[in-house]
């Protein structure tokens, strides 16, 4: 073994097949279970979304109405992980406060050790209706606000919504949230799902497998760049200083968030669809002054170093323009997410190999104490 057979970040290595989805970088193109994600979104709400990875059909008109009452059934937190939420203090990141929640949710699980294919997406299920209260609720209580118990008459994205600004906003606000929702659903092996499918391999239970995909997400070199994206245009503020901006933080070998990736070479097969969202939430909001910041900013960074935006990019002030605080950003991220984590880890587990790369030492030689 010598250094060339080295793969740092594990670039280029194949280290499972899966079923659930596939990047092409060549077409840029991402499927889920066959489906080009844009036709997903343009034509599916994010509850069929969610059925679609788990089961790998669409539901039929019957299978969806049960989906949709399980779903609708479990949105309402637990005492003990409504306190936990109260209990953190304010400085936490929601993304801290999320991977809390979640573990208090799997200790409240009687069943939580039961790997078994049904216990399993009866526990994503669970995750996927609670994800939404507690994003909400601790962007809420952040600003001093109440809880704002669900909805069962709305549907997932409108219920989201509902509980974090308290009333259902116009239908092209709805709209922009589910199709955000639909393309961060799911990406094959990226890193927080591949930590899911470490933890599942080992046999751990489904909640801690999501709990750490949950602090692998947070990361700002993967979801937590949609955060960053709107800390850069804080920091720029006007189209007009994007330029010099990005002179100045590429001079000083800055990464600029919201661009790049590891697979796509040609840019995010996600982006126009996210793009169009924006562009209608610009005009909902009449804010064209950000549209010229972003256009700014993607054009300086092509000329520059011809690297095109990822999801991150758009994502990031669409969630602004919604109103929801920076930093929840990235939780919105992780409650679309979970779906593609919780088929994952059901995928790992129907056809388990422990996940245990080998590493090259190149510590001190064998010594012994004297
Ligand atoms: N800003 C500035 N330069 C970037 C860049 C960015 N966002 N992304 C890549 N580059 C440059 C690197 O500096 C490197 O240049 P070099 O060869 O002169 O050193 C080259 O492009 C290759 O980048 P590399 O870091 O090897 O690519 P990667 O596949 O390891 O990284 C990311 C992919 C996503 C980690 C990287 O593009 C990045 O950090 N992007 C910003 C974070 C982000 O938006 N993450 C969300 C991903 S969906």
């Amino acid at each position: 073994m010598t250094e060339n057979d080295v793969r740092r970040g594990l670039v280029g290595v194949i280290a499972d097949t899966t079923a659930i989805s596939s990047v092409n970088s060549e077409t840029n193109s991402l499927l889920y279970r066959g489906y080009p994600v844009q036709e997903l979104a343009a034509r599916c709400s994010f509850e069929e979304v969610a059925y679609l990875l788990w089961h790998g059909e669409l539901p039929g008109d019957d299978d969806l109405v049960a989906f949709e009452a399980l779903e609708r059934g479990q949105r309402t937190l637990a005492p003990n992980v409504r306190r936990v939420i109260e209990d953190l203090p304010t400085s936490a990141h929601p993304m801290d406060v999320m991977r809390s929640a979640v573990s208090f949710i799997g200790a409240n699980d009687p069943d939580a050790e039961n790997n078994a294919p049904e216990a399993n997406l009866a526990k994503s299920l669970h995750l996927f209706a609670q994800l939404p209260a507690i994003v909400a609720y601790d962007q809420r209580r952040r600003h001093g606000n109440d809880l704002i118990e669900p909805r069962d008459d709305l549907n997932y994205a409108e219920n989201f919504l509902y509980m974090t600004f308290g009333e259902v906003p116009d239908p092209v606000v709805v709209d922009a949230f589910r199709v955000s929702l639909v393309l961060y659903a799911e990406h094959s092996f990226n890193a927080s799902t591949f930590t899911a499918r470490v933890i599942a391999s080992t046999l751990s239970d489904l909640y801690s497998a999501v709990t750490g995909a949950i602090g692998a997400l947070k990361g700002p070199l993967h979801g937590g760049a949609n955060e960053a994206v709107m800390h850069a245009f804080d920091e720029i503020k006007t189209a007009d200083r994007a330029e010099a901006w990005l002179d100045e933080a590429l001079g000083a070998k800055r990464k600029i968030m919201g661009f790049g990736h590891r697979v796509y070479k040609n840019g995010d097969s996600r982006v126009p669809t996210m793009k169009a969202a924006l562009d209608v939430l610009v005009e909902h909001y009449d804010r064209p002054d950000l549209l010229e910041l972003y256009t700014a900013l993607e054009t300086g960074m092509a000329e520059r170093k011809n690297i095109k935006p990822n999801l991150d990019y758009p994502s990031g002030p669409v969630y602004h323009l919604m109103g929801f605080d920076t930093w929840t950003f990235t939780p919105l991220f992780a409650a679309a997410r979970v779906t593609g984590w919780t088929a994952h880890i059901m995928e790992q587990l129907a056809a388990n190999a422990l996940i245990r790369p080998l590493s090259l030492y190149n510590g001190p030689e064998e010594r012994h104490l004297s």
